[in-house]
């Protein structure tokens, strides 16, 4: 059976650690998986822009033996021309897999169910799930185990980091505490697919609108942009309702002394974050940007194995 990687918890905490095992392999030892030799192709297409994602999967599908394809709905049929089924029925029996950045989640699962490749979510606007194997990965190598450590996010709690958040982190065990205004927060769905898998692994899942109350006692502190690829026109109204949420010196003395920074990153200094911590001893952002490249060699090799017929 193919399997497909659109949202966090399509891993069970099993899978998701094993994932993360391979991703310290791969990091060790980056071309001891040649799963796309041939070379077999990826299509990585993208609706929205992107550094860190396009060139991490198209260094990856080269360090594993493969040729990456780079398209985007702009210059292919994607887009309205043609269906998202028709488009998958297209490239399954050309690609050995595709990633896709793209705006609904639907479209995702509408090429899931018409791919016998797996289908990769690079980024949609409900969930960024390649990049928390890369936050998970970053965790691990900084402070160890995730089980038990409490991770903050602060920003907009409504976002595809957000989610990814909230469902990557109970998988691996975590105590994940979101603060984003009120008008900024979950979907209801995603909260309680959380608390679900809270209850299996011991993590747990809560939600503030104050960030000072999530941060206290926090191992890890995320944050993103607060105005997402596609939400440009709400910058000015959103920038005010995010007041009292830039993650500065100020708030970071609420966490743990020895507390890790993560950001996903496009980082806007003086936004979101302050120059000071996103520049500053306690962040990582570097090291996280570089693992998105094994964390997601490591889900390509998990997923062809397990895809095979
Ligand atoms: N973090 C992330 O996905 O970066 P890009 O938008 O540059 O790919
Ligand atoms: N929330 C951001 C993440 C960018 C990697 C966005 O969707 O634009």
């Amino acid at each position: 059976m193919t399997r497909h990687f659109l949202r966090d918890d399509d891993l069970s905490p099993k899978e998701q650690a094993e994932v993360l095992e391979l991703a310290a392999q791969l990091k060790k030892d980056p071309y001891s998986s040649q799963v796309f030799a041939g070379p077999k192709t990826v299509a990585l297409i993208f609706d929205k822009t992107s550094t860190r994602t396009r060139v991490s999967f198209a260094v990856g599908v080269s360090d594993l033996g493969g040729v990456p394809l780079i398209m985007d709905s702009g210059t292919s049929q994607l887009g309205g021309k043609e269906s998202v089924a028709d488009t998958a029925k297209v490239l399954e029996r050309q690609v050995a897999a595709i990633v896709w950045r793209t705006f609904a989640q639907s479209g995702l699962e509408e090429m899931a169910a018409n791919s016998r490749v797996p289908v990769i979510n690079s980024l949609s606007d409900e969930f960024h799930p390649c990049q928390l194997l890369a936050d998970l990965m970053t965790i691990r190598e900084k402070i160890g185990d995730p089980s038990g450590k409490v991770l903050a996010y602060l920003g907009d709690a409504s976002n595809n980091m957000c989610h990814s958040y909230m469902l990557a982190g109970v998988t691996a065990g975590m105590k994940v505490r979101v603060a984003g205004p009120a008008g900024y927060q979950p979907n209801q769905k995603v909260y309680r697919k959380a608390e679900e898998i809270a209850l299996q692994t011991g993590g747990s899942i809560d939600i503030y609108t104050d960030p000072k109350l999530a941060l206290v006692d926090s191992d890890v502190v995320a944050t993103d942009t607060w105005i997402s690829m596609g939400q440009e026109a709400e910058k000015a109204q959103k920038v005010k309702e995010f007041a009292g949420f830039t993650l500065d010196s100020e708030l970071m003395s609420i966490a743990r002394p020895e507390a890790i920074v993560l950001h996903c990153l496009p980082a806007y200094r003086g936004y979101e974050i302050s120059a000071e911590v996103l520049d500053g001893p306690q962040s990582v952002v570097w090291d996280q940007a570089e693992n998105r490249l094994h964390a997601q060699k490591a889900l390509m090799v998990w997923l062809a194995e397990r895809s095979k017929a």
